[in-house]
């Protein structure tokens, strides 16, 4: 009798909790349907941000420096990697991230996988790259499985041993077949090309010994993305416009950090800009003439793929898309019209922003005017137009009239950008590099208005 009385007792309770709760559940309900669609905004974006700023205070607590861990950096795949130059000094903690990056919760949105560090023993800032976004590095995995006829999600540490590439190598060593069209630096692989870049190579167990452990990496990494291995192989130490290589670790590289991405310079003085273009044309200089057998050609030119570091110098930070060409072996095969000049021919692209290529040609010619092509097309004239980014006009936009009527600045973007005769674009970019040169040394007064020079 008394036991049922204390059950029934406890049920009234229960439900008298209950019915408390439902009640104070209803009214602020109905407290947040009163309220007008401003404060319904403002009290979901502060959930929001107290969740992001919780969550990634506790992620931050509880995770440490996660680029002292393996499954961060991804190494247990190697070799189906990038190398592992840099891990002691990983895990040595020598590495930190900065800003944004230290937040582990901030992956779930970086989407390019870039982040940004400083390495205390270089004391220098750093970007840490995976090279592609989640989607392509799952894409990668699939590949090797597929390639070793395996089923994903495979084991790709043992797997890229398997594939049919990997098994030739092993049987008659990297050859120019295995490579071509795995990436843009080996649209046109040679032997030379391979045996210049396996030399520089600075991803291997052993120094100065490549193993066959090594080229099955190599190769992996061009499957993937071949900026690593053009950093290692045209460094900047060597006068290449590209940031410094400081190695690579699992599925991370590191590179220099080159500073902020030209478009933040789209509304800098015109002779800023001039400056920045100048810059621009050298470096399509440098790509085609710097090497004496290789020559580099654009086939991304973007304002993102370009940086500005602190003493204003200009880089490309993006060196997915560079074809390499080797020269030396044109010059033996000697296919036909070899040694005349191969010239861009203008796309419009429907009026948008693009960069045409010839892969066949560039592969088939020492010569070609495609890098100037590329930065008169693509960021310096008219044409280089990104309205929908909210640039309209080119890096040069807005030309000062001086600029236009002294230097005949817009007339030589034009005929660069399309020619009007044969030859031309190649005679005009030596004009528009001199041109720039004076007007980003120009130091006197300007009439605002006008943009004319004072006399
Ligand atoms: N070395 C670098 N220095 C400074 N910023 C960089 C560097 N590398 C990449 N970034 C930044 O990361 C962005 C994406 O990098 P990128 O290599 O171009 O990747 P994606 O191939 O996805 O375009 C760049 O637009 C730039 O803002
Ligand atoms: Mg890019």
């Amino acid at each position: 009798m008394f036991s049922s009385e204390l059950r029934s007792r406890k049920r009234e309770i229960n439900s008298d909790n209950m019915s408390q709760i439902h009640f104070k559940l209803a009214g602020t309900a109905a407290r947040l349907r009163q309220m007008s669609k401003r404060m319904k905004c403002f009290f979901l974006c502060l959930l929001f941000v107290s969740i992001f700023i919780y969550g990634n205070i506790f992620w931050y607590l509880m995770s440490g420096n996660h680029l002292t861990t393996d499954s961060y950096l991804e190494t247990d795949k190697c070799p189906a990697c990038y190398g592992h130059s840099m891990c002691r000094t990983l895990y040595d903690n020598r590495v930190k991230m900065t800003g944004w990056s230290t937040m582990r919760f901030f992956d779930m949105v970086n989407r390019k996988n870039v982040h940004y560090a400083h390495h205390a023993g270089g004391k220098r800032n750093i970007v840490l790259k995976k090279l592609g976004h989640d989607k392509e590095l799952v894409d990668w995995d699939e590949r090797i499985c597929r390639e070793a006829g395996r089923t994903a999600p495979c084991d790709v540490t043992r797997m890229v041993y398997r594939t049919n590439t990997a098994r030739e190598i092993s049987k008659i060593d990297l050859q120019p077949r295995h490579l071509k069209g795995l990436s843009f630096m080996f649209m046109c692989p040679t032997y030379r090309l391979i045996d210049y870049a396996l030399k520089r190579y600075k991803e291997v167990v052993k120094p100065d010994l490549v193993l066959f452990r090594d080229k099955v990496q190599f190769v992996a990494t061009a499957m993937m993305n071949s900026e690593p291995l053009l950093l290692q192989t045209f460094p900047a130490s060597e006068g290449w416009p590209f940031p410094e290589y400081y190695g690579a670790c699992g599925r991370f590289i590191a590179v220099s950090d080159e500073g902020r991405p030209l478009q933040e310079f789209y509304n800098s003085p015109f002779e800023k800009r001039a400056d920045l273009a100048y810059q621009i044309l050298k470096m399509a200089d440098l790509l085609t003439t710097h090497h004496q057998d290789f020559v580099l050609y654009w086939t991304d030119l973007s304002y993102e793929n370009l940086a500005v570091d602190s003493a204003g110098k200009v880089r490309i930070i993006d060196a997915e898309h560079i074809i390499v060409v080797d020269k030396k072996s044109i010059s033996k095969v000697r296919p036909k019209g070899w040694d005349d000049l191969l010239e861009s021919t203008f796309d419009d692209c429907g009026g948008k922003n693009c960069l045409n290529f010839n892969v066949d040609g560039l592969c088939s010619h020492t010569h070609s005017d495609h890098n100037y092509y590329a930065a008169c097309r693509n960021l310096l004239s008219k044409f280089a137009d990104e309205s929908a980014q909210g640039m309209p006009g080119g890096l040069l936009h807005d030309m000062p009239k001086y600029a236009r009527n002294d230097f005949d600045l817009e007339y030589l973007l034009n005929e660069c950008t399309r020619p009007s005769s044969s030859q031309k674009r190649l005679h005009v970019k030596d004009d528009i590099i001199n041109a720039l040169d004076e007007i980003r040394n120009l130091k006197m007064e300007k009439d605002p208005k006008s943009g004319e020079r004072e006399s």
